[in-house]
């Protein structure tokens, strides 16, 4: 992902998840944060998906729409902010190529497990990609600022 590919980024956001709403600052300051962890996938010089992920701390998911600030000196965890692909980019196998290089990138780090919050009722998408469920009260009030059903899911990356 490029600065110029931020107004693309948060069109296929406001598209794809109009319930979660976040600004386009947001995405500049992981961008600015993490390049590393910010792709696109484009197709015919079109962006079609993107994902926004970072080394962070476990179990303390950022609440909906708010800035770092900087990131963690000591990350716990690597962060899957956000994956959002639209629907001519899906079914290709995208998101399997994509948690095998977000892998690479965590264990580069030291990071032993991906995290994410799972919205949009896709939950049963990322059990198949093998993450499980983490349920803890400490957790309800962040997980309540996506919505009600959103839910705090972990990949153990020593054991894949
Ligand atoms: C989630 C997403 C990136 C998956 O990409 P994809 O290319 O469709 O992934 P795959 O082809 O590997 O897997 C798709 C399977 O997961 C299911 N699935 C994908 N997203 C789902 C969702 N939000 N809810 C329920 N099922 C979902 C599909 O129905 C499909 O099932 P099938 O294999 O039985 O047909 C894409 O569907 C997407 O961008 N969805 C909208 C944004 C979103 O919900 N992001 C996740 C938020 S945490």
């Amino acid at each position: 992902m490029r600065e110029d590919d931020l107004p693309a980024v948060g069109e296929i956001a406001a598209q794809l998840h109009p319930a979660y709403p976040e600004d386009g600052r947001i995405f500049a300051e992981r961008l600015q944060l993490y390049p590393n962890g910010c792709l696109v996938l484009e197709m015919n010089d079109s962006v079609l998906g993107y994902v926004i992920s970072h080394p962070w701390r476990h179990r303390q998911p950022p609440t909906l729409n708010s800035l770092l600030q900087i990131l963690p000196v000591r990350p716990s965890t690597y962060y899957i902010h956000d994956v959002a692909l639209l629907p001519t980019a899906r079914g290709l196998g995208a998101v399997t190529q994509l948690m095998s290089r977000l892998s690479r990138i965590a264990q580069d780090d030291g990071l032993l497990t991906l995290s994410l919050v799972a919205v949009n009722g896709s939950r049963e998408f990322w059990s198949r990609q093998g993450f499980v469920a983490i349920d803890d009260p400490a957790l309800e009030e962040k997980l309540n600022s996506y919505d009600l059903a959103a839910r705090f899911l972990c990949k153990d990356l020593a054991a894949s």
